[in-house]
């Protein structure tokens, strides 16, 4: 991202870096994580227009605690740190940060020092007190030389501080969560009046910058790109297909286990409308039969990758790429016939991956990149070049990327699907008549929770089948059949979860539905189990 202005995230730990960057991005500034170990070398390389120290979990005062090369107090680049990189810049400029002993957690009154004025709080009222939130043990109790207290708190002295000379900010508060109030504008006034950046950082400029780099990366080499059916393989073939036309082949697997309506859905958005070429692979067959007898859930897992990849190598090699096609095979369905080198096969492979996937998690981010983000797994031996234009993108905006692309609301909003599908969610052997059953059951959970209007807030919303009969009765006699179970949860990145509280005649609407319209299924149950203990799929 040369041409963007860019604000570094210094992180120091958790979670607050990323909500910080989300927060610089919505104000449409380019925002990049970095570990706390960055060196200043590096930081010069990025030439970025602001930098801001997150907060983490540790006390300055433990040993280790990540810390950041004073130096770069000195680069002359506007700075704002935030709880602990608050406290961090008070102790290395010579300020004092103490434990007080009373911390303060939640929401807090923030009242400004009468005769200051703080750059980052323009035009707040000096008299009412505004609810900040904090969460601190340490509090800074002075301030460094030349900085000014600007804010207070009933427990923090120094709530808020500056230097105006260095254009140094420090906030012992969390202007990133929701529940401060004026936190939005606390980071426009940093980044657009401090800092002086643009706020050029837009979904349409997201699209023209990575329609170019994908143009640069590809020149008038074949792209591969395998579409799942899920918005991120979706907005990444997009992309890549408004960026190199004709020279972008995507591959559809249609595996028996997807949800009911995807393959149309796929077929409809990608051929029709965007009039992309699109292998579709029938392979049903192949799956229920490489699944007969298998009831280990990861050994389920393993056969449907493995297939995955074998049927992807194949079209691939049809199309003249990977090894056996490194003579120069031509057998490519209505591949672009005018692009020079088109005929060596795809070079490309397009992958969705994301800017969380890139910073892993927990600390020392940027040190972590994965350099081949092989997220299917295919083989070294395929040896195509990874495009990831999605890579820089938080999912809010792949989102709204795809909606600004054209796709269907459905697919830009669909709610995530694991790779095995419904394979994982027939608890048991996997079978077509099984697989039948489940997807129809899923189709009225799903049909019934958007018609309820509450698809969008819910993380995922989905059919089990566990593969036991239960004694029914209906009519005159007695029934042997599945049990369906709904599972339903509010979640934000799915490594925790709560069981949704679905209305009761919701969930009475949906199984009296599938109850009756789903042949083979006798018995509704709701999974009230929330993660942890549980997981949000039953395998
Ligand atoms: P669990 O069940 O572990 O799921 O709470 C967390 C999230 O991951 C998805 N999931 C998978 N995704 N392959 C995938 O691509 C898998 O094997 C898989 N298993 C679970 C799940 O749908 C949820 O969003």
């Amino acid at each position: 991202m040369t041409d963007t202005d860019t604000v570094l995230v210094v992180d120091f730990g958790a979670q607050y870096a990323r909500l910080i960057a989300r927060r610089v991005r919505e104000a449409h500034v380019y925002s990049e994580i970095v570990p706390s170990t960055i060196s200043l070398d590096e930081i010069r390389a990025r030439a970025p227009k602001g930098i801001i120290l997150s907060g983490g979990p540790k006390s300055v005062y433990e040993t280790p605690a990540p810390t950041i090369d004073s130096g770069v107090y000195d680069l002359g680049i506007p700075i704002l740190g935030l709880c602990y990189g608050a406290q961090l810049i008070a102790l290395q400029l010579g300020g004092t940060v103490a434990r007080t002993g009373r911390g303060e957690y939640g929401r807090t009154e923030l009242t400004l020092v009468p005769g200051t004025s703080s750059p980052l709080c323009v035009d707040w009222p000096s008299t009412a007190p505004s609810t900040v939130w904090m969460s601190h043990g340490d509090a800074i109790t002075e301030p460094p030389p030349g900085f000014v207290t600007t804010a207070t708190t009933p427990d923090a002295p120094v709530a808020a501080m500056h230097d105006p000379e260095r254009r140094i900010f420090a906030l012992q508060f969390h202007p990133e969560v929701v529940h401060t109030d004026r936190g939005g504008e606390i980071f426009e006034r940093f980044l657009l009046d401090a800092c002086g950046c643009l706020p050029a950082w837009t979904h349409v400029s997201i699209i023209e910058q990575q329609v170019e780099a994908v143009r640069a990366q590809v020149g008038p080499d074949r792209v591969l790109c395998a579409l799942s059916g899920g918005v991120d393989s979706a907005v990444a073939a997009a992309l890549v297909h408004k960026a190199v036309g004709d020279q972008l082949t995507c591959v559809f697997v249609d595996t028996g286990l997807m949800r009911a309506g995807e393959a149309e859905q796929v077929e409809d958005t990608f051929r029709r409308q965007f009039k992309v070429d699109l292998v579709h692979v029938k392979a049903a067959d192949r799956y229920f039969a490489a699944l007969a007898g298998v009831t280990d859930p990861e050994q389920k897992r393993k056969i449907i990758g493995e297939l995955f990849i074998r049927v992807f190598e194949e079209v691939a090699r049809d199309l003249g790429s990977g090894p056996s096609g490194a003579d120069g095979g031509d057998s490519a369905s209505g591949a672009a016939g005018g692009a020079e080198g088109s005929d060596a096969g795809p070079k490309f492979l397009v992958q969705g991956t994301l800017y969380p996937d890139v910073i892993e998690s927990g600390s020392d981010t940027a040190a972590n990149i994965k350099s081949h983000h092989n997220v299917g797994g295919l083989p070294d031996d395929l040896s195509f070049e990874l495009v990831e234009p999605l890579r820089l993108l938080f999912k809010d905006e792949v989102r709204a990327v795809g909606e600004e692309l054209g796709l269907p609301h459905e697919i830009v909003w669909r709610q995530p699907f694991p790779g095995p599908g419904l394979g994982v969610r027939i608890i048991g052997e996997v079978t077509r008549e099984r697989a039948e059953v489940l997807r129809h059951a899923d189709a009225v959970v799903v049909e019934e929770i958007r018609r309820a209007g509450l698809y969008r807030e819910l993380w995922q919303s989905f059919a089990v089948l566990p593969a036991v009969r239960t004694v029914g009765v209906m009519g005159d006699g007695r029934t042997y059949a599945y049990p369906i179970i709904i599972r339903a949860v509010t979640s934000d990145d799915a490594m925790t979860a709560d069981w949704a509280r679905l209305p009761y005649d919701l969930v009475e609407r949906i199984a009296s539905r599938i109850i009756n319209e789903v042949e083979g299924v006798n018995r509704v149950a709701l999974d009230v189990t929330s993660k942890p203990p549980g997981t949000i799929e039953w395998e």
